[in-house]
């Protein structure tokens, strides 16, 4: 298994690994021409996992110069538990912290199974933020989101 920086042309295998979780986070900003701008922007915080030439694991972060955020870390469920999860999580964190950022962020459903791995990674739920949100444009087909 190697990790390397994501590249444009994992976006199929990439859709394909979001779409296989149940309550699938994939949405309008997944489609090919808003992954490619986002790349642009952030490509030096988004990896991708590989193994025998496939795509088993990705994260992506971006930064607004102020805070980090954390978007779209996944194993493929029969690669999950031999730690490529936390190793792509230490690579995303290094990457943010040498770009001078203080405190990053992410975004999870309250009942994911994932809040342990977090919690076990050493982050924390905050219980004195509320999160708003408004729907600027509705993409119709795909999953909520966060
Ligand atoms: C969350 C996820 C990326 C973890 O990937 P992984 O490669 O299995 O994680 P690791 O092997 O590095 O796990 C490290 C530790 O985190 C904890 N952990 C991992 N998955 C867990 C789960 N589903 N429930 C509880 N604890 C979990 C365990 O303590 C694990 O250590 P252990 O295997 O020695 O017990 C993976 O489960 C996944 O892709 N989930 C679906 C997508 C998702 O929900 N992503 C988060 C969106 S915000």
């Amino acid at each position: 298994m190697m990790i390397r920086p994501m590249q444009s042309n994992d976006h199929g295998e990439l859709v394909r690994l979001w779409s296989s979780f149940p309550g699938n986070a994939v949405t309008g900003a997944d489609s090919l021409g808003e992954f490619e701008a986002f790349l642009t922007k952030n490509g030096s915080f988004c990896f991708t996992a590989c193994g025998n030439d496939e795509v088993v694991g990705s994260v992506m972060a971006g930064s607004d110069g102020r805070r980090g955020y954390i978007y779209h870390l996944a194993v493929r469920a029969d690669h999950q538990r031999k730690g490529i999860g936390s190793a792509l999580m230490r690579r995303v964190e290094d990457a943010l912290f040498m770009a001078g950022l203080e405190k990053i962020h992410l975004f999870i459903f309250s009942d994911n199974p994932a809040v342990s791995f977090y919690g076990k990674a050493g982050w924390h739920v905050r219980n004195d933020i509320t999160v708003m949100s408004r729907v600027l444009r509705s993409t119709e087909g795909n999953g909520p989101g966060t």
